[in-house]
């Protein structure tokens, strides 16, 4: 099947699977069918990330127009993958349960919408029918490899909470241009009388001007960081 052909079948298989929560008769039941719900959500979501939407960043034709496009997807599914991650910690007997499966449902319907409605027209024209059928066969056996890894390594990974697995969402998101797991930079500590004394004797200078210990003996030893203060 090919790479648009697939995605689109998959897009029905998710809304399947929010039907299957929504209907289900007690916890029990809607624990099973919210894990099929996730698995499946973070397997989609992964092999667009990884295979289809790099394959458009890649293309050379793809215009501005395309790639905003898909800074915008990109950013939805990080938003999916948070509300996703909320809700696989969710009770299925607590009210807030059933709270985030709407919240996600929604964000899904708007991004298949745009997807189906713009996104996929435009990579069928761009990739031409020989190169989404690569794709589709390849979309294919990652999803299976997906499922197999399952929702919480998936949505852990995308989410940069693990190191191995940041590898694919940083590619993806280098290409598009945006910053995935974005660090905040940490606060410099407040130097204290403690930490003074210990950076003025780092640097050999005592308080009264003549050399420390560790100033006099250390010049050819000092770390780096102290040199190129
Ligand atoms: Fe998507
Ligand atoms: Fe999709």
């Amino acid at each position: 099947m090919n790479a648009t052909d697939l995605l689109r079948d998959q897009h029905r298989d998710v809304e399947q699977s929010f039907v299957r929560v929504e209907s289900a008769l007690d916890d029990r039941e809607k624990r099973t069918a919210c894990e099929q719900l996730l698995d499946t959500v973070a397997a989609h979501s992964t092999i667009e990330k990884e295979i289809f939407y790099a394959a458009l960043l890649d293309e050379p034709d793809a215009g501005p127009d395309v790639v905003d496009r898909l800074r915008c997807a990109l950013e939805e599914h990080a938003l999916v993958d948070f509300g996703c991650l909320r809700l696989a910690e969710a009770d299925p007997g607590d009210p807030v349960f059933m709270a985030r499966v709407q919240v996600i449902k929604e964000m899904i319907e708007h991004h298949v919408q745009e997807e189906e409605s713009d996104l996929l027209p435009r990579a069928e024209s761009l990739l031409g029918e020989e190169r989404l059928e690569d794709l589709g066969a390849e979309m294919e056996a990652r999803f299976g490899e997906c499922l197999e890894t399952g929702h919480a390594k998936l949505l852990a990974e995308a989410l940069g909470l693990t190191r191995r697995a940041r590898r694919p969402a940083k590619k993806a998101a280098r290409r598009a241009g945006t910053r995935a797991g974005t660090k905040t930079k940490a606060p410099r500590p407040k130097r204290t009388r403690a930490t003074k004394g210990t950076q003025a004797r780092g640097r050999g200078t005592a308080r009264n001007g003549r050399k420390s210990r560790a100033g006099r003996g250390s010049s050819g030893s000092r770390s780096k960081s102290a040199r190129s203060r």
